[in-house]
């Protein structure tokens, strides 16, 4: 009997796509025309939402949908906010700031003002991405309230959720997710750890994938580090049904990523990733430069998140008019080095013929 084709299984057949190969959400630095171009090719595009107001959303779903009729994933984060964000006050702003006002000054940047912290609700969220009756919805940080999960299934939104370790991969299963994302801390972005704190969560891609599978009885799709063919491989062989990729398709010129920033992915010389809370207030991975050290150092009065995140904002916009990517926040994974992107087209046609290629031993295209 002849095998299947790499490309035949539970993750595309669920989502109604040709190759289980997810381009990773990009929160904040997500594309419509990312997202439709990986659909259009037969992979499945997604879109990070999160720091979208609802009516925002909106108007990104219909325009994804006026640029590919195939399935598409929005992402959205369950928990948008530490606790702490409700009460962080102009005092500890200000100590935050004052590690960045030198920078922000040189820069010719503004100073930010202290402002409270205005919340934008998952649930109202997720209330548009459930009448849109949207293809596939993918989260992070958590497990959306049953009655958002019940909804999705009754409309035949695929859910997809992220787990970072073999814990969070059941509590998913449990929940009646369909399908588990397993993230390791390879990945660039955010750890969207969820039982235990990021820190106390950090599994390589290469232990975790296994290990969820063996946990879990929906198919589970392998994240963090995969950036060519033979990630795609060895995540099959360690028993993924598909994989996500996200440090790859930011290189893209398609996606938002600023063009210093995809030139550091670009150039070979991305070096060194590490972990910090810094950018955003919660642990994230980007390249090692000098923003992220800095904030690195103890005492920095890190805010939480996503307060931190506005902060850094203020250091942003005039670091990238200056040019100055020693001053900005490059996201990325530690496979950044191996990310090369001549067209998404291209990308993704080596990514399929690469993995065939080392996959389909006799099989059936
Ligand atoms: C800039 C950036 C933003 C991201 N935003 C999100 C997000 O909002 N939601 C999410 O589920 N994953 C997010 N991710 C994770 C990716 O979707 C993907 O899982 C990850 O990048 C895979 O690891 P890799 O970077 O090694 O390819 C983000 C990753 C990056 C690099």
């Amino acid at each position: 009997m002849m095998a299947k084709a790499w490309n035949q299984t539970r993750v595309s057949e669920l989502l109604g796509i040709e190759y289980p190969i997810i381009q990773g959400p990009l929160g904040g630095l997500s594309s419509q025309r990312l997202t439709s171009a990986v659909s259009n090719f037969g992979g499945l595009g997604s879109f990070g939402a999160h720091g979208l107001e609802p009516n925002a959303i909106e108007d990104v779903i219909a325009e994804i949908r006026s640029l590919t009729a195939k399935p598409f994933a929005m992402n959205l984060w369950v928990s948008m906010e530490d606790a702490e964000a409700h009460t962080s006050d102009a005092v500890t702003f200000r100590k935050a700031l004052s590690h960045l006002s030198p920078h922000i000054e040189a820069l010719g940047g503004t100073q930010p003002e202290f402002a409270p912290y205005k919340p934008i609700r998952f649930e109202d969220q997720a209330r548009v991405l459930l009448d849109a009756n949207v293809p596939a919805f993918s989260f992070i940080y958590g497990i959306p309230p049953k009655e958002i999960l019940d909804e999705a299934r009754k409309r035949g939104i695929v859910t997809l959720g992220t787990a970072t370790t073999p814990d969070e991969a059941i509590a998913l299963e449990q929940a009646g997710v369909e399908v588990v994302v397993a993230s390791g801390f390879e990945a660039g972005g955010h750890r969207g750890s969820f039982l235990r704190p990021a820190q106390d969560s950090l599994t390589g891609t290469f232990s975790l994938v296994p290990q969820a599978v063996d946990a879990v009885k929906v198919p589970v799709v392998a994240a963090g580090g995969i950036a060519d063919a033979r990630g795609i491989a060895a995540a099959f062989a360690l028993g993924a049904e598909g994989v996500q990729m996200g440090t790859v398709f930011l290189a893209c010129e398609e996606s938002g990523a600023h063009p210093l920033h995809r030139q550091a992915i670009l150039s070979g010389r991305a070096g060194r990733t590490a972990l910090t809370q810094g950018f955003t207030g919660r642990l994230a991975r980007g390249i090692d430069n000098e923003l992220l050290q800095m904030l690195n150092k103890p005492g920095t009065g890190i805010l939480p998140y996503p307060v931190q995140r506005g902060l850094m904002r203020s250091l942003a916009l005039p670091a990238q008019k200056a040019g100055r990517s020693d001053l900005l926040a490059l996201w990325a994974g530690q496979s950044a080095n191996l990310a090369r992107c001549p067209g998404i087209q291209q990308l993704l046609q080596s990514l399929v013929e690469g993995t065939a290629e080392r996959l389909n031993h006799g099989a059936k295209e």
